[in-house]
């Protein structure tokens, strides 16, 4: 740890939020990388006489900062870490940052299960960081689930991710296609979800340049309508859930009734369009028969 007066602290700070950024990326700086908090922040805010201990020394710090400002990296990139509902978890390029957006895939697996559901088994199709299926694997003890990637580096993130975030035995992770890995779970999963890539062609050339620069096309990139994984994974569903099976799927923003549409073709009834927080139709669920 290193010692550092909160006066020389907060004039550094200045300076750096002088150079441009936005300042809820640099708090997130700050406490992943310093363990610097904005509470302890607003704290020398009021009285600046204290000193203060950071876990990396001010050059380290401003390093990474202008790395952001010039490349226009993700600050979690450089940080190597996301916050995601309550974990903590690992993140390098070969992972796409799980957004705050596909959060609420949780609350519509307790919406339809409730909290304290009996034994089940899921399955995630594309899994990353591994974010969805921990949280599932965490919040329900009971279950067992299954988590596949077409990536093997993105799945040694997801399982060094579930590892640190739990003792616990319930998920495994697969390398493959879709619902290829999957073989020999036909016909037994009572839930599956995949926010897979969605994004069309021509909408990725339009992207962030952080995005695009940074996040792994593969995660991102759905083909021509942007459909196209979509299409397959709810295709296929059918072999692999049981009867009265869900499928919960993230989509993008104007695709939610196309999906549906896909949906109700393959035999999923109480099919519905899900808003996410900004009221966009961002979640598409149905239950198979
Ligand atoms: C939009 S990201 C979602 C990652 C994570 N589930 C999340 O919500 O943050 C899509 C994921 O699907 C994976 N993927 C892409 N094509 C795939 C395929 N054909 N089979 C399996 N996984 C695939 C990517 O590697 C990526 O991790």
């Amino acid at each position: 740890m290193l010692s550092i007066s909160a006066e020389e602290f907060l004039c550094w700070k200045k300076k750096q939020l002088s150079k441009g950024g936005d300042p809820q990326s640099f708090a997130f700086l700050l406490d992943c990388t310093a363990g610097i908090s904005t509470s302890d922040i607003n704290l020398f805010n009021i009285n600046s006489e204290g000193k203060l201990y950071l876990k990396k020394n001010l050059d380290y710090l401003e390093s990474i900062w202008e790395d952001h400002l010039l490349n226009s990296s993700p600050i979690q990139y450089l940080c190597g870490i996301t916050f995601w509902r309550n974990l903590k978890l690992k993140v390098t390029e070969k992972v796409l940052i799980p957004r705050p957006e596909t959060e609420l895939i949780i609350d519509i697996v307790f919406k339809i299960f409730g909290r304290k559901s009996q034994k089940l088994f899921f399955a995630e199709l594309g899994t990353g960081s591994g974010a969805i299926s921990i949280a599932l694997a965490l919040a329900y003890p009971l279950w067992d689930g299954i988590a596949s990637d077409i990536d093997q580096d993105a799945l040694e993130i997801a399982i060094k991710n579930y590892i640190n975030s739990s003792k616990q035995s319930n998920l495994k992770f697969y390398c493959g296609h879709w619902w290829t890995p999957f073989e020999s779970f036909k016909g037994k999963l009572d839930l599956a979800i995949s926010n897979p890539p969605y994004i069309p062609n021509d909408t990725y050339e339009k992207l962030p340049k952080e995005v695009k620069k940074f996040e792994p096309k593969i995660a991102l990139i759905g083909g021509e309508d942007g459909l196209k994984h979509i299409r397959e994974i709810i295709q296929k569903a059918p072999l692999f859930l049981k009867e009265k099976g869900w499928l919960i799927l993230e989509n993008h923003f104007d695709q939610g009734e196309k999906v549906k549409q896909i949906l109700i073709k393959n035999q999923f009834k109480s099919v519905e369009i899900i808003n996410d927080l900004s009221g966009v139709g961002r979640f598409t669920i149905g239950r198979y028969k």
